[in-house]
């Protein structure tokens, strides 16, 4: 996908800036996150996204991306990614997939979360868990990484250890920084090539998606949504994540990553001092 394109290095100031496009990605997903109850549509869930990020001064990098038509992408059940809102209702037991992006003077942000509506399947609560550990895994393997691809490892490792999920490969993660979609790709598995080096600068996007079933995926004919074609049910977390001099810095955490990486031993750089 990006493999032969040149990764953009951010400087200190521009991470300053995206720091501030991840932080109203935070605002928006936790404004969205909050609204999430049995009856609303997803096109409502996505007009508090979008007055979110009218409110900051900020714009969408999702709505009109390759022509995508809304500003969240939100995926219920056997939804992966790429879930247009719209009219359908949230559902008691729904397993809810929110992404949200921010622009900041130029400057993208990336986040997304998965949730369980009350009540709470056991299993679909495991699924979800499992896919935030995995996460925050891969974020902790990049602060003490060499190379990218000890991302992709932790991952698959920290999913292989929570239970019986399948990790999706057609869809991976990805540098980020005045360009939503940048080199490198970010893969959630094990592979030949180790990836590029990680150093001072490097911005990317972690997110892992897995689910119940198999690993398999279709687009429906929205050409936008992508299911699993078992139909099993499916979590897709994100973070934003910047490598600076001193350590890393989760852009689209409202405390930085701070309390999730501690758990792991992590410190999370200071991005002023
Ligand atoms: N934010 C998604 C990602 O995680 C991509 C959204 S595609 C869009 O990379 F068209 F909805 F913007
Ligand atoms: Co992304």
């Amino acid at each position: 996908m990006f493999g032969h394109e040149r990764i953009e290095y951010k400087s200190r100031d521009q991470i300053v800036l995206m720091r501030q496009a991840g932080l109203v990605v935070a605002d928006v997903l936790a404004a969205v996150r909050a609204a999430i109850e049995p009856g609303v549509t997803t096109g409502e869930l996505d007009k508090i996204g979008a007055d979110v990020i009218a409110t900051a001064g900020a714009t969408s990098n999702f709505l009109g991306y390759h022509g995508y038509p809304a500003t969240l992408c939100i995926s219920v059940n056997d939804e992966i990614v790429h879930g247009i809102p719209g009219g359908r209702m949230i559902k008691p037991g729904d397993v809810v997939s929110v992404d949200g992006g921010a622009i900041v003077d130029g400057w993208h942000g990336d986040s997304a979360f998965s949730m369980v509506v009350p009540p709470v399947d056991a299993a679909d609560a495991a699924l979800v868990a499992a896919c935030e550990d995995a996460l925050w895994a891969g974020i902790a393997a990049l602060a003490g990484a060499v190379r990218l691809g000890e991302v992709g490892a932790a991952v698959e490792d920290a999913v292989a250890k929570a239970g019986s999920y399948a990790i999706v490969r057609e869809y991976v993660g990805h540098g980020i920084g005045s360009a939503m979609h940048q080199a490198p790709e970010v893969r959630n598995f094990r592979t030949r090539d180790r990836g590029p080096r990680i150093v001072p600068g490097l911005c990317v996007a972690i997110e892992p998606m897995i689910t119940l079933g198999d690993r398999h995926t279709k687009i429906q004919d929205d050409d936008w949504t992508v299911v699993t074609v078992d139909a099993s049910r499916a979590a897709h977390w994100e973070h934003t994540v910047a490598v600076l001099e001193d350590g890393i810095l989760v852009l689209t955490a409202l405390d930085g990553g701070a309390a999730k990486l501690a758990e792991r031993g992590v410190r999370v750089a200071a991005l002023r001092d």
